[in-house]
């Protein structure tokens, strides 16, 4: 076969490989893709026609052409492959964007939930607490046996650590006993006067029931400053709970043991239900013992650097729950963390 003829049909085979690569760009869809493939691959295609036109050829003429139609037909399928993928491709997107879920749009049909009463009254005695001064902290769940401890005046071994028997990590943290676990951080970290409050989560290990819970929120109060005394500390609490129950209402100290205070005790507060005449859930004493709290002992105010000679203050701590319980008439702790939809949805 003459030399210029095999360049005519090598020619030939590009201009084919150029024609069929713009007939593929152009095709939007499978049907189309298809038809080329039968047109520039199948059995009755130009490309085979030269194939069949070159059995006269030489050996090396027929290895020429035959390897540069082998390429022309694997570059075209490849184009038609790569086709295949973008048209897919674009299928897909439109097919996502015709399902895309909007997760802005608010369910319909769903009733929004609420806050739980816990939450709710947490916000109510930050409010009253802010509105006398005090600023709002939030303990650390797991703290340590310092935090919780001993810079609250109770050494390892006191036998008062029998009162907070709690939860331990294997590193040797505390779920935290009571929120006083941030006297020391308070103190430490501001001159006096210092007004603070803490409410958060406390841990004991308790055998529950209707009064005890494992897991309870305590609401502590540090008050330090010049001059302060018990009778402060009274007044303080006093204004609080007739905030809170709406209500005048009386307060008694009865002396009682913390190692962090001094002298310590118990907070009564004049029944709520009964008005202190007497009722079944005052046992007809009139009172109901509500907290403990007394005058921070010299020692604790040391620890954080506070000199006990010039300042002195208050601290007392109360649960949270037992306030809840007397002003909505709840009888059993246990409710509030039960998850139980009846009880929540009341409040
Ligand atoms: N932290 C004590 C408890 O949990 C309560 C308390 C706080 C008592 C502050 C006195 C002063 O039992």
């Amino acid at each position: 076969m003459e030399n210029s003829k095999v360049e005519d049909l090598l020619s030939k085979i590009n201009t084919l490989l150029d024609e069929a690569g713009t007939k593929i760009n152009a095709a939007d869809n499978l049907q189309i893709l298809e038809a080329l493939r039968v047109e520039y691959l199948g059995r009755k295609s130009q490309l085979i026609d030269i194939l069949k036109g070159i059995k006269d050829a030489e050996p090396s003429q027929k290895a020429k052409l035959g390897q540069r139609s082998n390429l022309a037909k694997s570059q075209i399928e490849n184009k038609i492959q790569e086709k295949i993928k973008q048209i897919k491709e674009k299928e897909l997107k439109a097919i996502e964007l015709q399902e895309e879920i909007d997760i802005s749009i608010p369910p319909s049909g769903i009733k929004k939930g609420h806050k739980h009463l816990i939450t709710t009254t947490i916000e109510e005695v930050e409010d009253i607490f802010m509105r006398m001064g005090f600023e709002v902290h939030y303990p650390y769940a797991i703290d340590d046996d310092y935090h919780n401890f001993e810079s609250l005046n109770i050494p390892p071994g006191h036998p008062a650590r029998d009162s907070w028997d709690t939860f331990w990590t294997e590193q040797g943290k505390i779920a935290i006993t009571h929120t006083s676990s941030m006297q020391n951080r308070i103190l430490s970290q501001q001159k006096p006067p210092v007004r603070a409050i803490v409410i958060g989560r406390c841990f004991r290990n308790e055998a529950t029931d209707a009064r005890h819970e494992h897991t309870f929120t305590q609401v502590e109060g540090v008050y330090v400053d010049k001059g302060i005394t018990l009778p402060d500390m009274l007044g303080t609490l006093k204004e609080f709970f007739s905030k809170y129950y709406k209500k005048d209402l009386a307060v008694k100290f009865t002396p009682d043991f913390f190692p962090f205070v001094e002298p310590g005790g118990m907070m009564s507060l004049s029944c709520i239900l009964c008005n202190g005449e007497g009722c079944k859930v005052c046992k007809q004493t009139g009172w109901l013992e509500l907290l403990g709290c007394g005058m921070i002992h010299p020692k604790v105010l040391e620890m954080a650097g506070i000199d006990p000679k010039t300042y002195s203050g208050f601290a007392w701590g109360f649960g949270l729950e037992r306030l809840i319980m007397l002003k909505n008439n709840i009888n059993d702790i246990r409710l509030f963390n039960s998850g139980d939809l009846d009880f929540i949805k009341q409040f």
